[in-house]
């Protein structure tokens, strides 16, 4: 099976280009971003306390969570439920990356998306793919930017999806994010040293690409 872990923080371009990537590939992509959404979306919806280790193990002991692709397009499910649209806002991210850092939740998740790759050619975007999920696969990029120019990407998707937000509240959401994402104890957001680090600060869509397509036809 060809595996491809491609980690990053948010607004790094590791979405846009693992859903080119693997476009381009003919190969499946995997947002386990949205997996961790997902979850901390059905969080937010019952109520439970995301900071209380036992509610969040109840939760997840009560809920049915799936993931499919519906015309290539991969959806996520809460109890049958399309949530998809319901998971991209600023207190979805926020209730993500907390409800991340419960080892549960990992484990969880992390098992389905070793089940994914195990059993399909698929691109996979997160934050320890290549550190935890798949830590021997061979093909491994760590996508990064300037923080200014991150807040600035992920403005403009919320302004584009109709969330008005300041773009220093923006980047102060993401600062503390990131800080709180890279200092979790369990697989926190980190370059496997074996990754090829690309900063997309200066590039466009198509160089990154590009730079990444020519590393993997190269191992
Ligand atoms: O990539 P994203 O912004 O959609 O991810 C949302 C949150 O999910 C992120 O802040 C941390 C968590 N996450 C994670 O812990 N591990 C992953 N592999 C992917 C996301």
């Amino acid at each position: 099976m060809i595996n491809i872990a491609i980690d990053g923080p948010s607004g790094s371009g590791k979405s846009t280009l693992a859903k080119n990537l693997a476009k381009k590939l003919g190969i499946y992509y995997l947002d386990t971003g949205a997996m961790y959404r997902a979850v901390g979306y059905a969080a937010l919806r019952a109520g439970t306390d995301i900071g209380d280790a036992a509610q969040v193990e109840k939760l997840l002991g009560q809920i049915d969570f799936r993931i499919d692709y519906i015309n290539g397009e991969q959806l996520v499910f809460i109890d049958g439920e399309n949530v998809t649209p319901y998971i991209r806002t600023p207190e979805v991210s926020k209730a993500a990356s907390d409800i991340s850092a419960h080892p549960c939740v990992r484990i969880k998740l992390v098992s389905m998306q070793r089940e994914v790759a195990k059993n399909y050619d698929v691109v996979l975007d997160g934050r320890d793919i290549g550190t935890y999920v798949l830590p021997k696969t061979p093909y491994k990029f760590f996508v990064t930017a300037d923080i200014e120019e991150r807040a600035r990407r992920r403005h403009f998707e919320l302004i584009s999806s109709g969330i008005e937000k300041d773009c220093e509240d923006v980047l102060a959401e993401m600062q503390s994010r990131d800080d709180a994402d890279s200092n979790r104890s369990l697989a926190p957001l980190k370059k496997a040293d074996d990754a090829m680090l690309i900063d997309t600060t200066y590039m466009s869509i198509e160089e990154v690409i590009d730079a990444v397509s020519s590393k993997i036809m190269m191992e």
